[in-house]
């Protein structure tokens, strides 16, 4: 069989992908690229670093280097662009904590788009933002969906998180909303049935189920009765990055929390089937929506509660 090496700047023929990895064939000829001899390379090295369980700390290493290069030259070039909101944007290591990217750019743009989200889910359901007087964002982060409520007459915004760099970035840059740090697992400060919408955004996705089940019910504390709860969680659509083990008990409508033990951290990831949604983690509160993949940012369900008055 003839084996060519093309170059990656000339443009493929019609091709039939017989292996993503290394080589498209053609007539029965193999086409290998130089992109996917790179690649190939790359998997000999993920193996060799899995192979010797170094492969989470490698990781761990490039993404600290690669944050501590963009946040560096951030600061370096002293970026103060504003957002098209007006408002500035977070510093990259700040964005890469909450949104997974170090990019600025699209740390506003999916925070628009999980803020439209949540109007449309709102909406649905008869509510617009404004209609609320005190709305909590839980797991805040840096104010990513937060700063998309600037401008609105008459509500007022709360954030809280535990991290509490987030927290002080926010508090500096937000003045509009009132921001307040919490723990991984303590009461809130708010008093009882204090906020008419709540909402936690890829929040619950990082928490092992006693937590869960113990942050329903706080935030069910501080919701006032008729007041809405949204959260979103990895349902259905995200079972296939679990293992075939772990997709026989999420079929089975168990939670399944990979490294329960870094809760509260976005190494902690919770996938909930519907039937946990409903009948466990609802506690109290009236499922009024589920909407799959509904915040378009995230990718994650929502859940619409409501507190029955
Ligand atoms: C993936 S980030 C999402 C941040 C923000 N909701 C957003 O959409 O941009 C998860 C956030 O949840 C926060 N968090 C995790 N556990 C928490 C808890 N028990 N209480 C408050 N915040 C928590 C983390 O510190 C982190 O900021």
């Amino acid at each position: 069989m003839v084996k060519l090496l093309i170059r990656n700047d000339l443009p493929w023929p019609d091709p039939i992908l017989v292996d993503h990895c290394n080589y498209i064939e053609v007539s029965g000829v193999q086409y290998y690229s130089n992109t996917y001899r790179r690649q190939g390379m790359r998997q000999v090295i993920v193996w060799l670093m899995k192979s010797i369980h170094l492969l989470g700390f490698a990781r761990a290493v490039k993404r600290e280097m690669v944050g501590l290069y963009k946040n560096l030259s951030w600061y370096i070039r002293r970026d103060n662009t504003l957002a098209s909101d007006g408002l500035p944007y977070p510093p990259p290591r700040l964005c890469f904590i909450v949104s997974g990217n170090y990019d600025p750019g699209y740390f506003f743009s999916s925070g628009a788009n999980g803020a439209k989200s949540i109007r449309c889910i709102l909406e649905r359901n008869g509510k617009q933002i404004s209609d609320f007087q005190n709305i909590l964002d839980f797991g805040c982060g840096c104010g990513r969906i937060i700063r998309h409520w600037n401008g609105i007459q008459g509500i007022k915004i709360s954030g809280t998180d535990i991290n509490s760099l987030l927290i002080k970035w926010a508090r500096k840059k937000l003045k509009f909303a009132h921001f307040r740090t919490n723990s991984l697992f303590s009461r809130l400060t708010y008093p009882d049935e204090a906020f008419d919408f709540i909402y936690a955004i890829s929040v619950f996705t990082h928490l092992k189920e006693e937590l869960q089940l113990w942050w329903m019910n706080e935030l069910t504390r501080i919701l006032r009765p008729g007041g809405f709860l949204l959260i979103t969680v990895k349902g259905e659509d995200k079972r296939s990055k679990l293992d075939s083990a772990d997709v026989e008990r999420f079929d089975s409508g168990k939670l399944i929390v990979v490294e329960a033990e870094s809760s509260g951290s976005n190494y902690c990831a919770a996938y909930h089937p519907d039937s946990y949604v409903r009948n466990v983690l609802s506690g109290n509160l009236t499922v009024m929506e589920h909407e799959r993949s509904g915040s378009k940012d995230t990718g994650q369900d929502f859940y619409l509660f409501r507190k029955m008055g």
